[in-house]
């Protein structure tokens, strides 16, 4: 009989969102009245613009047309694609990119789990905690972990605390790392690093040989003037970083799928005798042989969200997401509830009241307000204490869900 990968079995509980989404059909089963308000998982609730949604229906009528169907496309994306992205995204940054760096996907959720293959499993790992649950769990499904211990951390990983006493901004690693996770502006904290903090993390990198894998997927939520929407906006970043980008959030493509990888060229590892060699050729073989590209229809419609219509009208659904941030965070602070983020991301990160546990701020939140948010510790176990309410629900339900909470806890 074929054997299985035991690593799976090391993960503790179902991947987090599901498990909440258990949880929350249990309670709707048995309270079929109950007007449940979702702001557990960071899902889109606005329909695609109109702008992304004509470029989308060009493309799939091309698709139908002899004259101008396609077939396979490149498994790196269309250049004409990752052109725009360059031209639209970094070069107003400052960054300057090749095409040959940017590599289009169906999204980053599945790039930051799947860039493990171009890495040794002897690599060690540091991650924050609380983190993205991906990070974690797939370095437990590689193989790169020991069992889960009791304060709830693997064995073989590195965790980088972010607590409320460092600004929710990690200190660097206890001990030698090859590879670092950051996200920015944080899930689920909602906190950004700035220039200073973001360049000491590139200067730690080089001096240690240490490879930054950088999640920018919330990068069009910061309003702050200032704030890095790259890692490449800091000098020598192309040595040491890849950068994941998304269009889920900031388009409304969490159905849709697209994201995309930069894989600088001057990114190097070494080989098992020692040589250098570049990750950008190693990501670029690994996408040939697992990936066929995101559908062209997709990329069309990526691509209109850059153009000046596309973006107006993605911008405002940006900002309506930000204002609803903004709601929560003042609601719940007029209420006594200590908020965190919220500010250049679409999630507010709160301290839950009285002490209570993560899962027990769930259920009663749950069961008394009818108000679904994600229990800090399932970040993480230096999440515990916290919860997550994402910012993308509609406006009237965002409204109702503070004032349950206020009538609840509130002065
Ligand atoms: C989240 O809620 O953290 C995200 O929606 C999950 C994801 O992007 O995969």
């Amino acid at each position: 009989m074929a054997r299985i990968n035991d690593n799976y079995l090391k993960l503790q509980a179902g991947y987090l969102f599901p498990e909440i989404s258990r949880r929350v059909n249990e309670f709707t089963a048995a309270n079929p009245g109950a007007n449940v308000i979702r702001l557990g998982i960071g899902d889109v609730t606005k329909p695609l613009v109109p702008a992304v949604l004509k470029a989308f229906h060009r493309g799939v009528d091309e698709m139908a047309d002899q004259s101008t169907f396609h077939g396979y496309g490149p498994e790196q994306g269309y250049d004409w694609l990752a052109q725009i992205i360059i031209d639209k995204a970094y070069q107003p940054l400052g960054v300057e990119l090749k095409t040959s760096e940017v590599f289009i996907s169906d999204g980053s959720k599945c790039d930051s789990g799947n860039i493990l293959d171009i890495f040794d499993l002897g690599n060690k790992v540091a991650i924050g905690d609380p983190v993205y649950p991906v990070y974690n769990d797939t370095n437990v499904m590689v193989g790169r972990s020991g069992d889960i211990n009791e304060q709830g951390y693997y064995d073989g990983l590195v965790y980088m605390p972010c607590t409320e006493e460092n600004g929710f901004n990690p200190d660097f690693p206890s001990e030698k790392v090859d590879l670092i996770y950051l996200c920015y502006p944080n899930n689920p904290t909602g906190t950004v690093a700035t220039k200073e903090q973001l360049k000491a993390w590139v200067d730690y990198a080089i001096k240690n040989d240490s490879v930054i894998l950088f999640d920018a997927a919330y990068e069009a939520f910061i309003t702050e003037p200032d704030i890095p929407h790259s890692i490449y906006e800091i000098e020598g970043a192309k040595q040491c970083a890849i950068e994941f980008r998304s269009f889920s959030k900031t388009a409304g493509f969490t159905g849709v799928r697209c994201g995309l990888t930069v894989v600088p060229e001057e990114l190097m590892g070494t080989t098992a005798s020692g040589e250098k060699y570049s990750f950008n050729k190693l990501w670029n073989r690994r996408q040939c042989t697992k990936f066929n590209g995101a559908s062209y229809p997709v990329q069309k419609a990526a691509a209109a969200v850059y153009s000046d219509e596309g973006w107006a009208q993605v911008k405002e659904i940006i900002d309506f997401y930000m204002e609803n941030a903004r709601i929560i965070r003042e609601g719940l602070t007029a209420a006594g509830i200590q908020c965190f983020g919220g500010i250049n991301a679409p999630y507010i990160w709160l301290k839950t009241p009285e002490g209570m546990s993560s899962w027990d701020f769930f259920d009663k939140l749950l069961n008394e307000c009818y108000v679904v948010g994600t229990p800090g510790s399932g970040f993480g176990p230096s999440g515990e204490g916290y919860f997550r309410l994402s910012a993308f629900g509609d406006r009237e339900n965002i409204e109702t869900a503070v004032q349950r909470i206020r009538e609840k806890w509130g002065k």
